[in-house]
C-alpha cells in the first residue's frame, strides 16, 4: 500500500543529509515523499539542538500537527536528529502526541519502529549513539533526490573537538570516518547519476582518517575524489582551524574540481574567550591561516562562523572580533547570539551577557562583515563567471524566465533565458559563462555569453 511521510528539516547539512537517509529505508516499505502534511501517514522532524531557537522553532512546528493527529489516528508522527538524540524517552514523555523518537544512528531502524508503532500502538524511542572505534557502518548513500546537480557526501560522523559552547559531541559521538573507497564508490554513483558537484560533509572533516589506521587524511581522501571521472567541481564543509594543515591548503592550488570556497569558523577574536571555548588557537595563528589561504588561492571566497556574547565577553574582547573581520576581510559570515546548550562546558558558566547586548553585537558584526562582502561582490562587475546551472531562480517568472546557479566562490547568480520555449530542464547541471550586469546585495545578475 502506498503511503506518504512528511518530513521538516532543521539545521545542518549533516541533518539534510540525514534526511535523505531517512527516506532511502523508508522507500523499500512503500512511503513516498509528500510536501503536504496533511496527506501524510507519518510525520517526522529532523531536528536541531545547535542553538535553542532551533529547538524552539521544531516543538511549536510539533504542536501544529496535533490537529492532524486528531483527525487522523493512523497518522504518526516522530522526531529524528539531534534533539531526539539529547532528549530520547523525555521526548515521548513531554509530548504525549509523538510516536516516534530516534537518534542519527538509529535511521536504519526505522522501518522497524515504524511497525511496531503501527501494529502494537507502541511509542518507541531508540537513541543508541555508536560510540566505539569499531564496527559503525556507513549507509551506503545513493545519489540526492533534490534534483539538483549538486549533492553531498558524508565522509565521517561525530566529533572529537570539544569546544565549550558545543553541544555537537554529545548528540553526534566521536569520530568516525568513512573508509576512502567508500567515499569515492558514492560519488562515482553521484556523477553516474548526473551530478557535477559534491560537497564532502563532516562535522569537521579536517580531522578525517585519525581515527582509522589506512594512513589515509583529508587531503588525501580529496586527490581521491578529485581524480573521478566527470565530477566537475568538489566543495567540503566544515573544518576547524586547529587541524587546517598547509596539505590542505596546497590541495586548492592543485586540484582542478575543488572550488575557491573555504568556511573556516573562528568563532571569536578574542585570545581569552578563544581560551574559555577551547578553540585551540589565537588571534595570530588563526589570521596566518587565513593569510596563507588567501595567499594561495586569488579570488577564493573566505567565510566564517562568529559566536557574539559568549560567558563573560567584555566589550574589548568583542572589538577583538569586530578587529578580526577588519584583518581578514571575510567575504561572508554567520554570526549567532551564544545560546547555552545544557550538557555543554561552557553551560557550567552563568550566561551573563544580556540579552539587548547580544544583539547589539550581532548587529555590529554584520555590520563590519557587510562592507567586504560588498566589495568582494562590487569586482565581479562586468566580469564574465562560470555558473552551475541549479534550475530557475527564485524570481522567475513565466513571461520572464529566470536561471539560477553558483560560481566556483559560491556566489549566486541569476540570469534569465530570453526564450520561454527553451524550458529550464534542458540547463541543469550546465555550466553556464555569464557575464555580470548587476552587483545586487547577496548576489550578482547576469547574461549568458556561453553554455557548455
Ligand atoms: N550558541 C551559539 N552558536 C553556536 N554555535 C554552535 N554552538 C552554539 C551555541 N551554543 C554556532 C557556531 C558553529 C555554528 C554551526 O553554530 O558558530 O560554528
Ligand atoms: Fe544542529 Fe549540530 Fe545537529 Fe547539525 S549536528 S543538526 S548543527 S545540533
Amino acid at each position: 500500500m502506498q503511503r506518504f511521510v512528511y518530513i521538516q528539516t532543521f539545521g545542518c547539512q549533516m541533518n539534510v543529509y540525514d534526511t535523505e537517509r531517512i527516506l532511502q529505508v523508508l522507500e523499500p516499505e512503500e512511503y513516498a515523499a509528500t510536501d503536504d502534511p496533511s496527506r501524510a501517514d507519518l510525520i517526522l522532524l529532523n531536528s536541531c539542538t545547535v542553538r535553542e531557537k532551533a529547538e524552539m522553532k521544531m516543538m511549536s512546528y510539533l504542536g501544529s500537527f496535533a490537529q492532524l493527529k486528531e483527525h487522523n489516528p493512523d497518522l504518526l508522527i516522530g522526531v529524528a536528529g539531534c534533539v531526539a538524540q539529547q532528549e530520547g524517552e523525555r521526548l515521548l514523555k513531554k509530548v504525549p502526541l509523538l510516536d516516534l523518537v530516534f537518534g542519527p544512528d538509529n535511521i536504519p531502524e526505522l522501518p522497524g519502529m515504524v511497525q511496531r508503532a503501527r501494529e502494537n500502538g507502541e511509542r518507541v524511542s531508540l537513541t543508541k549513539l555508536h560510540k566505539k572505534k569499531k564496527g559503525y557502518e556507513f549507509m551506503a548513500g545513493k545519489p540526492m533526490v533534490t534534483g539538483k546537480p549538486s549533492t553531498m557526501v558524508t565522509v565521517m560522523k561525530g566529533c572529537n573537538k570539544n569546544c565549550a559552547f558545543c553541544i555537537v559531541p554529545r548528540v553526534r559521538g566521536r569520530e568516525l570516518s568513512k573508509p576512502c573507497s567508500e567515499v569515492v564508490s558514492e560519488v562515482e554513483r553521484c556523477v553516474e547519476a548526473g551530478i557535477r558537484e559534491v560537497m564532502l560533509l563532516g562535522q569537521n572533516v579536517n580531522s578525517y582518517g585519525h581515527d582509522r589506521d589506512d594512513g589515509i587524511l583529508f587531503p588525501d581522501l580529496l586527490d581521491a575524489v578529485d581524480a573521478v571521472e566527470g565530477l566537475e567541481r568538489l566543495r567540503f564543509t566544515t573544518s576547524h582551524p586547529w587541524d587546517c594543515t598547509d596539505a590542505l591548503i596546497d590541495r586548492f592550488a592543485n586540484l582542478k574540481s575543488l572550488c575557491e570556497y573555504f568556511h573556516l569558523p573562528v568563532q571569536s577574536g578574542s585570545n581569552p574567550v578563544l581560551e574559555r571555548m577551547r578553540r585551540g588557537y589565537t588571534f595570530d595563528e588563526y589570521v596566518e591561516r587565513a593569510d596563507r589561504i588567501r595567499s594561495t588561492v586569488p579570488g577564493l571566497h573566505l567565510t566564517t562562523d562568529i559566536i557574539v556574547g559568549f560567558p563573560g565577553e567584555t566589550e574589548e574582547d568583542f572589538q577583538r572580533t569586530i578587529d578580526l573581520i577588519h584583518r581578514v576581510e571575510y567575504d561572508g559570515i554567520y554570526a549567532f547570539k551564544y545560546s547555552e546548550r545544557t550538557g555543554t562546558k561552557a553551560s557550567q558558566w552563568e550566561d551573563d551577557v544580556p540579552e539587548a547586548v547580544k544583539k547589539e553585537r550581532l548587529a555590529r558584526v554584520f555590520e563590519a562583515a557587510d562592507i567586504y562582502r560588498k566589495q568582494r561582490l562590487a569586482t565581479y562587475a562586468d566580469q564574465v563567471v562560470e555558473v552551475l546551472v541549479e534550475g530557475p531562480a527564485k524570481a522567475s517568472k513565466p513571461t520572464q524566465p529566470q536561471l539560477s546557479g553558483r560560481t566556483r566562490t559560491n556566489v549566486v547568480v541569476n540570469f534569465p533565458v530570453g526564450n520561454a520555449a527553451l524550458g529550464t530542464w534542458r540547463w541543469k547541471g550546465k555550466l553556464a559563462q555569464v557575464r555580470v550586469k548587476r552587483v545586487l546585495q547577496h548576489s550578482l545578475y547576469g547574461e549568458i555569453e556561453l553554455v557548455q
